[in-house]
């Protein structure tokens, strides 16, 4: 089989969220696509809908279960004949304290986030040539914990090193790896909490910035660390947050104010 002309990047999690933005970006740059997620009517509007632009193939399923990984990389070599690009974006989230988190929690947490990444990775290094590179979907809650979803964190603190240690241990075969990290970012996995008045503070009063943070500035940033732009960058993490976890911003009215105490 001849290999797809167009190089290729396969992105979980592709179903909703910063996965579909990501997607729609690849495609438009110039990327043929493997989208996997488990739900399938999603996959196939989204390959519908970028059908006149690009080559997208679905594999809906869980990436918590063991084979699916192998399976993805699968299509993508008997689709396309190549992979350039792994994106390790699907994620579960549980939002409890320490205290509270069953190991029912952890494991799902765990199976999704770390592990699942972790078989995409070793499934696809081996088909990976030179300029190719992985992005990992971390978390700023990763670098700085929070109050909530220890088992998140401690998952997305993970995934910041197995992106070092690809970096290192595949940096010299030529494959990249790096992490983005966002904020908070409106998903269907943040929609419920939005207006609460803790991501109020957090994306108003604490981010020195005029805007919120969108999909499409993750996936910005993603495609660029894997273009030939980014060629110069391996075991970075990017923190996608408007400033907010490196500066510790208030704004005037919140630092002028009386302090909450609850
Ligand atoms: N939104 C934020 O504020 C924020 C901040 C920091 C990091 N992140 C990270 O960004 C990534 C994308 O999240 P999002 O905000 O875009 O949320 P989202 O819209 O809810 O998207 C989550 C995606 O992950 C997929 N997924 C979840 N569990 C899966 C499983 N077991 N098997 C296969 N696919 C699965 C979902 O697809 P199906 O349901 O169809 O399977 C969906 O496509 C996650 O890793 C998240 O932790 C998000």
């Amino acid at each position: 089989m001849k290999p797809s002309d167009k190089p290729v990047v396969l992105i979980t999690g592709a179903s909703s969220g910063i996965g579909d933005t990501t997607a729609r970006t690849f495609a438009a740059g110039g990327y043929n696509i493997v989208a996997v997620a488990r739900r399938q009517q999603r996959l196939e509007q989204l390959a519908s809908e970028l059908g006149d632009i690009a080559r997208v193939e679905i594999l809906a399923a869980d990436v918590a279960d063991p084979a699916t990984p192998g399976r993805a990389i699968a299509v993508a070599l008997e689709k396309f004949g190549r992979l350039d690009c792994l994106v390790n974006n699907a994620g579960a989230g549980t939002w409890a304290p320490v205290g509270e988190t069953t190991d029912e929690m952890m494991d799902t947490v765990i199976d999704v986030s770390l592990k699942g990444p972790f078989r995409f990775c070793r499934e696809a290094l081996p088909h990976m040539k030179p300029g190719s590179s992985v992005i990992n979907v971390g978390s700023v809650f990763g670098a700085i914990g929070g109050l909530d979803g220890g088992i998140y964190c401690a998952v997305k603190a993970g995934l910041v090193g197995l992106t070092q240690t690809m970096a290192a241990q595949y940096g010299a075969r030529g494959i990249r790896t790096n992490l983005v990290a966002p904020g908070v970012i409106r998903t269907d996995m943040t929609d419920a909490a939005w207006e609460a008045p803790p991501f109020q503070r957090l994306n108003h009063e604490m981010t020195p910035f005029d805007r919120e943070g969108t999909t499409q500035d993750v996936a910005n940033a993603i495609f660029f660390l894997a273009s030939e732009k980014g060629s110069y960058i391996n075991g970075q993490s990017i923190a996608l947050d408007g400033g907010w976890s490196t500066t510790k911003y208030l704004c005037t009215e919140a630092l002028l104010s009386d302090r909450v105490t609850g």
